[in-house]
């Protein structure tokens, strides 16, 4: 008898019919398609990483690069890459990898759900291994949960399961999908206090919308709000909505950081914007062994058919 592949196991324990099924994606990496009456999503397993989220007879709200690689090992460019244990360059050992170390690792899956309404879930689990403790001593117990239904729900929950407290930062780094970057303007950090890391991380004063002339890359901190990516060439509103996050970043790389990233396209900062519910900069998360803390996503679009694209 034949053993059966991880992905006939997945299946078999996870796999609900015409719901839910796994199959091996970009790189032969494992990945899970996800279908309701509303939306369909693909999620990797590899990174715990959602890849797409398509509302039926709509554009996917997710991005990822056309340059992007999927290799073990490395970070999977677009989408939602899971930022932990700590944003950005590492704060004291600059020979770590940027972001962390989840978006790195395979992850396992743990739960399938199809609730009442007809969405449907997946929880995918991450916990220290060896090449996690080489760059960070700690045992910890990740769980990303991914929900489908007319919003996509991607709720990341973080417990220490050490016996110190530990201290990180997070990001669910969401890559939108828009029509040109010139008809975007984001709505939500009007009046919101941000540190810019184009100008050493000082603090500066948001005034009005969100536009993008130029790169961009912002933390704005204490905030909580829900944000709007106003599409007018996509004839949409994508709303961010969380909780559990007190910072959200705001990037766009725009021409010369496109030019300088392997694995981004030259003129693909016309395509994206990331708007990232995040506990990053002077949001420092703490736990005592034992304790958990949740950071939620939700997204879904508004659609607004009679809207008239501006030239740009
Ligand atoms: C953003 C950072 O969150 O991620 C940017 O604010 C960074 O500074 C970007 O360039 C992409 O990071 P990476 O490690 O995926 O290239």
């Amino acid at each position: 008898m034949s053993v059966p592949s991880i992905i006939d196991v997945l299946n078999s324990q996870f796999g609900i019919n015409g719901r839910l099924h796994f199959e091996l994606g970009e790189g032969e990496l494992p990945i899970a398609r996800m279908t309701t009456d509303e939306a369909t999503a693909v999620l990797s397993i590899y990174a715990g990483h959602v890849l797409s989220f398509v509302p039926h007879g709509s554009e996917d709200l997710l991005w990822v690069s056309q340059e992007a690689v999927y290799q073990s090992g490395k970070a999977i460019r677009g989408g939602i890459p899971v930022i932990w244990p700590w944003f950005g360059p590492h704060p004291t050992d600059s020979t770590k990898s940027s972001h962390g170390f989840a978006r790195r690792q395979m992850w396992s899956v743990k739960a399938s759900i199809l609730d009442e309404s007809g969405q449907v879930s997946l929880t995918l689990g991450l916990t220290e291994n060896e090449s996690t403790k080489a760059v960070w001593s700690h045992d910890f117990d990740l769980e990303l949960s991914v929900t489908v239904g007319h919003v996509l729900t991607v709720q990341l929950k973080t417990t220490n399961s050490d016996d110190v407290p530990f201290a990180y930062t997070a990001a669910l780094h969401t890559y939108y999908n828009i029509s040109h970057i010139s008809n975007v303007v984001i709505s939500g950090l009007e009046n919101s206090a941000y540190l810019d890391n184009l100008d050493s991380l000082s603090q500066h004063q948001q005034t009005g919308f969100v536009r993008f002339e130029e790169e961009v890359d912002r933390i704005y901190i204490d905030t909580t709000a829900p944000c709007h990516i106003e599409d007018i060439g996509h004839k949409r509103t994508i709303v961010v909505e969380k909780s559990g996050s007190r910072s959200t970043v705001v990037w766009n790389p725009w021409i010369e950081k496109a030019q300088r990233m392997s694995d981004f396209g030259d003129s693909e900062y016309q395509e994206m914007v990331c708007v990232e519910t995040a506990n990053a900069g002077n949001e420092i998360m703490t736990l005592e062994p034992g304790e958990t803390a949740v950071m939620t996503l939700t997204v879904h679009e508004n659609r607004h058919p009679d809207l008239q694209e501006e030239e740009h």
